[in-house]
């Protein structure tokens, strides 16, 4: 299934919440955000530490619209971007100093520490996204309440940013989807994002449009990043939509014989900078997902890699590695595999009930079996017209990065994922 994204508009049927809760509430954890930095309601004070994550029961609740996992909520305190010998450190490092030269003398800011728990407001209102928009769905995004969300974006940030007076930076984070399992889709992953404001002076001295200079500014920077990241490519700008950004770019680039998307993009919308008290200004905005970047360049093929403690993996990674394409730069060099132990599973959907969606398996699956499981696929789907009713037949993947699995472990975690398909997404075994 596509990642939702920000490029279309479709309603999606959502999900009810399906997590059991009751155990949850008053459980305390350590201070997960530690060392979290964000602006409350204040604007200005962008350093206040970010005290909301302090308690699981803060995070993990019963609210009826709370549908974050404990497997998500483990994910809180990771910071896999703020690792300098982890892959995405470094690419984080790699695209910084990118920015920390470009700009003339007006440098851009990092931001690598803001809290991933954001209103809705920040995460769709204030960068526009329509009230009907896909990824409002609580089948799409982590809703920790009806307000507050697991950021999906890093655009969730530019009008804070903006508010509190930054005019160009880049701010690096986890960000939350709720999604389908293979090789290359994660419910967190990591994004950077990029803005960059003009003044009138900076139009009117060139004698061209705010508009034509935003656009060409923009698409330079982005295609100088890709040559510092790829070195020379072949790239093309494809026109794109988002809901903050008009008009909306994705930049893809020619490599082993395919396009391959690497970045989306746009000159952001004037209401966004209105909101911000800048509306003579003219911004660009991109954001783009490192983990995509990371297995490209460093040649990692299954994203639960980054989230490994093997050292097989950790130790081929280290600060200061990367060299613009990968040339004469040692890889990462895939360790052998474990054996993978399939399991198939077919049901007839409930008729009446909107409870099972592919993404909400999903997560029904992550919970169960954590990074064990490696794919969840549909291999069969057929409408019974005697019964009225749809038969879904899933294939899941187990593997570990780490070892062997036993039949009995693999047993024992399709049995609860048997179980729990009926009790909470109400289907019929067949
Ligand atoms: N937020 C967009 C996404 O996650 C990416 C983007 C950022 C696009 C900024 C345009 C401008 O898909």
């Amino acid at each position: 299934m596509e990642r939702a994204s920000f490029r279309t508009g479709i309603i999606h049927s959502s999900t009810k919440n399906i997590a059991h809760r009751a155990a949850r509430s008053g459980i305390q954890a350590s201070a997960v955000a530690h060392g979290r930095r964000i602006n409350r309601e204040g604007m200005p004070n962008l350093f206040h530490f970010y005290q909301i994550l302090t308690f699981t029961s803060e995070i993990l609740t019963d609210d009826p619209k709370n549908n974050v996992s404990e497997y998500i909520y483990d994910k809180l305190d990771k910071n896999l971007h703020l690792l300098s010998d982890h892959p995405l450190g470094i690419l984080k490092t790699v695209i910084q100093e990118y920015f920390a030269r470009t700009g003339d003398n007006k440098p851009f800011t990092f931001y690598d520490n803001l809290a991933p728990v954001v209103s809705t407001y920040a995460n769709f209102d204030s960068v526009l996204v329509p009230v009907d928009h896909i990824s409002r769905s609580s089948n799409d995004t982590y809703y920790v309440n009806e307000n507050t969300v697991l950021r999906c974006h890093t655009s969730a940030h530019q009008l804070e940013l903006l508010k509190a007076g930054s005019r160009r930076f880049l701010v690096t984070g986890d960000v939350y989807r709720r999604d389908s399992i293979d090789a290359t889709h994660f419910p967190v992953f990591h994004q950077m994002e990029g803005v960059c404001v003009f003044e009138p002076e900076d139009w009117k001295s060139r004698g061209i449009s705010s508009l034509d200079l935003a656009n060409s500014e923009l698409k330079s920077t982005l295609e100088g990043l890709v040559r510092h990241l790829f070195g020379e490519i072949e790239m093309r700008w494809i026109d794109a939509y988002f809901p903050f950004t008009d008009p909306s770019y994705e930049l893809e680039i020619f490599f082993n014989g395919e396009w391959l998307e690497v970045l989306g993009c746009g000159v952001m919308q004037s209401s966004i900078l209105e909101a911000a008290s800048l509306g003579d200004k003219r911004a660009w905005a991109f954001g783009l997902g490192l983990e995509r970047l990371a297995m490209i360049l460093f040649n990692i093929p299954d994203i639960r890699l980054f989230w490994t403690n093997d050292s097989r993996f950790s130790n081929q990674f280290k600060a200061g590695m990367f060299r613009a394409g990968g040339l004469g730069m040692r890889k990462f060099s895939s360790y052998s595999k474990f054996p993978p132990c399939y399991k198939d599973v077919s049901f007839w959907l409930a008729k009446d009930s909107t409870r099972f969606t592919e993404n909400t398996l999903c997560e029904l699956v992550r919970d169960v079996a954590g990074n064990l499981i490696e794919e969840v696929k549909l291999i069969d789907e057929f409408y019974s017209p005697k019964l009225d009713q749809t038969s879904n037949c899933f294939r899941f993947t187990y593997r570990s990065m780490e070892r062997s699995l036993t039949d009995e472990e693999v047993n024992r975690l399709q049995e609860q994922v048997r179980h729990r398909l009926v009790s909470e997404l109400e289907v019929t075994l067949r």
